[in-house]
């Protein structure tokens, strides 16, 4: 069957059709997947009945995977294997976090705009997302278009965010929620690393790097940056930007995290919501040296 991409989203997402994922893919196949990851940013697999291996050889059919090691606050108690990032609601039982669970807590942090992983030094390529089971309402997530919204930047903006550089760390998006009680094992954890706030993707074309985990920009004093920041991350999620994922059980939904934001919906905090993330590491940092 040849493989079709039909646009779903504004200036990005669309639908695949004419690919089976429950298999690694051929060289020619994970071609034409990247050229359609370069050209749409987001790619949607409708009606994917995969369990975890199938998930996992896939992502590694189109690239190395990311372990999701110290990232999240569920290491003591892991559902899935360090290939997966746990995106769910649950616990080592199936069973939805109680309301106020520490781990679900953190968790809401993806409600957030946010670019997977820009608070690693080497930060994530692609993300792939596959649903196992969804609310009966809510839960949608949306994508942003990170090179649409710089192009849409005047002039003297594109010039003054040229060669900016943000600090990043899961601390700064935690604590926009008012999640601030890190352990001391926690910060050194989540010490922040050094992005671009301008970055090129390989079709060559520039993007914005927001990312909630951008607590401050070096150089500037905090609250300029931070309401800076804000100012962009506003401007570049205005609804021409975005595609809404409306999810329903098997889609498996890939993203590129170097030229999209994304964050999740909320939705009843008692019906669980399984939906499991494989990443595809990046290739380098985006600045030449991190701060000592
Ligand atoms: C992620 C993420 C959003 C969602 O998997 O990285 O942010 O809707 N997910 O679950
Ligand atoms: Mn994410």
């Amino acid at each position: 069957m040849p493989i079709t991409f039909r646009q779903v989203g504004p200036t990005l997402g669309a639908e695949v059709e004419g690919i089976d994922i429950s298999k690694p893919l051929s060289k020619a196949d994970a071609a034409a997947v990247h050229a359609g990851m370069d050209k749409y940013a987001v790619l949607v697999f409708r009606e994917q009945k995969i369990n975890d291996d199938q998930q996992l050889a896939f992502t590694q059919s189109l690239g190395d995977i990311e372990h999701a090691i110290g990232t999240s606050l569920r290491s003591d108690n892991d559902r899935l294997p360090t290939s997966f990032a746990d995106v769910s609601n649950l616990d080592k039982d199936n069973k939805p976090f109680a309301r106020d669970d520490r781990r679900r807590l953190f968790a809401i942090g993806n409600r957030l705009w946010h670019s997977d992983s820009s608070f690693k030094v080497v930060p994530a390529k692609y993300s792939l997302l596959h649903a196992r089971s969804i609310p009966s309402k809510g839960g949608n997530t949306e994508f942003a278009d990170m090179k649409a919204a710089y192009d849409a930047l005047d002039e003297e903006t594109k010039a003054q965010v040229e060669d900016l550089v943000c600090e990043h760390s899961q601390m700064f998006s935690r604590s926009k929620l008012g999640f601030v009680d890190f352990t001391d094992e926690e910060r050194a954890r989540f010490k922040p690393v050094l992005q671009r706030l301008v970055r090129t993707h390989p079709s060559g074309r520039k993007s914005l790097y927001l990312s909630s985990h951008a607590g401050t920009i070096i150089g500037w004093p905090v609250p300029e940056a931070k309401a800076f920041l804000m100012d962009l991350t506003e401007a570049a999620t205005q609804r021409e930007f975005v595609y809404t994922h409306k999810w329903r059980v098997g889609d498996l939904v890939m993203w590129d995290n170097r030229q999209t934001m994304h964050r999740a919906r909320a939705f009843p905090a008692h019906e669980p919501r399984d939906v499991r993330r494989t990443t595809l590491m990046g290739d380098a940092p985006t600045v030449a040296q991190q701060a000592a």
